[in-house]
């Protein structure tokens, strides 16, 4: 299963291009060999369990992190050689909702959307205040401008984030965990201003998630990442047919399909459970740290719960370190 010819067809040129990106932090293997293409206009959902490595891909395609191999592409230019003065012209063309919004609390909502405009452009102030009111009443917020980020709640603070990512125009638009932490109703109503967004102003969307709802509502194609690895990519249907397949038909996924499906439905039984019952109890007995598994104690029980191409992963991580410090630089907004 991987990204079907048929996608590529017609499309032109990606707007997004990732190639081979292999990312080590010390000794873990955060990305291992990661490939994706993403076409003018569409929403791209990047999926996968938690610590699989999505914000660290998405970190590599704003050109905050530099890969230790492959390339990153932007509008067919590769980021990745990029000097620190390309890489700012190249960042007014893309816009970027972090999980919190990163708004700055001694701002208002209108001043935090006009920023970008302030910094980057040489625009009089009046066509600045035009813009910025343009970008709120895109998002619903024209009548917030004059609050402090203190002072709306956390969809609106969303908002706000996405009218100051949209502030410069951007072509592209990444999103990590837009929905998250925010109650069902507000999270329906980011997802659906994403898809007006995406309509209205024709712009590519990639957005990492794990909400399965919010992925299956907003996406054109999505990608799942598993440990590190990209296990498939494909277009929504393809993840939703193996998401609504009887129960009976299960037998004849594969081990990779399985575990796809088990993230998908939220089942509290598949393979992800299995693997991770079964690498614990082993690390446990051992007395090993997380993330270390020498490949002389994977016994059958733990290749059984893994798919056939799984030998390169036991060097990839479960799950995020809280307190690991993130080194790399913030991304002007
Ligand atoms: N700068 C860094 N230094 C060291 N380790 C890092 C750094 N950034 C990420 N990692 C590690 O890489 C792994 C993947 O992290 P990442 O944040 O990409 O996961 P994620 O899929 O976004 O998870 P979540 O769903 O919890 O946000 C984690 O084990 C994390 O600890
Ligand atoms: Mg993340």
């Amino acid at each position: 299963m991987s990204d079907s010819p048929d996608h590529e067809k017609d499309r032109g040129q990606p707007t997004v291009r990732v190639r081979n990106i292999v990312k080590r932090f010390g000794d873990q293997t955060v990305l291992n060999g990661i490939n994706l293409d993403v076409y003018p206009g569409e929403t791209m959902v990047i999926m996968g369990g938690s610590g699989s490595g999505k914000s660290t891909l998405l970190r590599h395609m704003i050109g905050s992190i530099q890969p230790d191999v492959g390339i990153v592409e932007l509008f067919g230019q590769n980021i990745c050689a990029m000097n620190d003065h390309e890489l700012n012209e190249t960042r007014k063309r893309f816009g970027i909702l972090f999980q919190s919004g990163a708004l700055f609390n001694s701002m208002t909502v209108a001043q935090n959307v006009a920023l970008p405009l302030m910094e980057h452009t040489d625009l009089d102030p009046e066509i600045i205040a035009i813009q910025v009111k343009i970008k709120l009443e895109l998002v619903g917020l024209r009548e917030h401008a004059h609050k402090l980020p203190s002072q709306i709640s956390g969809g609106m603070k969303k908002r706000a984030g996405l009218a100051r990512a949209l502030s410069l125009d951007p072509r592209i638009l990444f999103y990590d965990e837009p929905s998250a932490g925010l109650d069902p109703v507000t999270s329906a109503e980011i997802d659906q201003l994403i898809i007006a967004l995406t309509r209205q102003l024709g712009v590519t969307s990639v957005v990492v998630t794990h909400e399965m709802d919010s992925a299956f509502t907003i996406a054109d194609r999505m990608a799942m990442l598993d440990r590190g690895r990209m296990l498939v990519v494909d277009d929504r249907a393809f993840f939703e047919q193996l998401r609504d397949a009887p129960e009976d038909q299960r037998g004849s996924f594969s081990e990779e399909q399985q575990l796809i499906r088990q993230f998908l439905r939220g089942d509290a039984e598949g393979p992800l459970s299995a693997r991770r019952t079964a690498d614990d109890y082993e690390r446990d007995l051992l007395g090993l740290p997380e993330n270390d598994v020498p490949a002389f104690i994977q016994t059958p029980s733990l290749q059984t719960t893994r798919s056939a191409n799984a030998e390169a992963r036991v060097d990839a991580p479960d799950e995020p370190d809280p307190t690991e410090p993130m080194t790399d630089t913030k991304v002007p907004m």
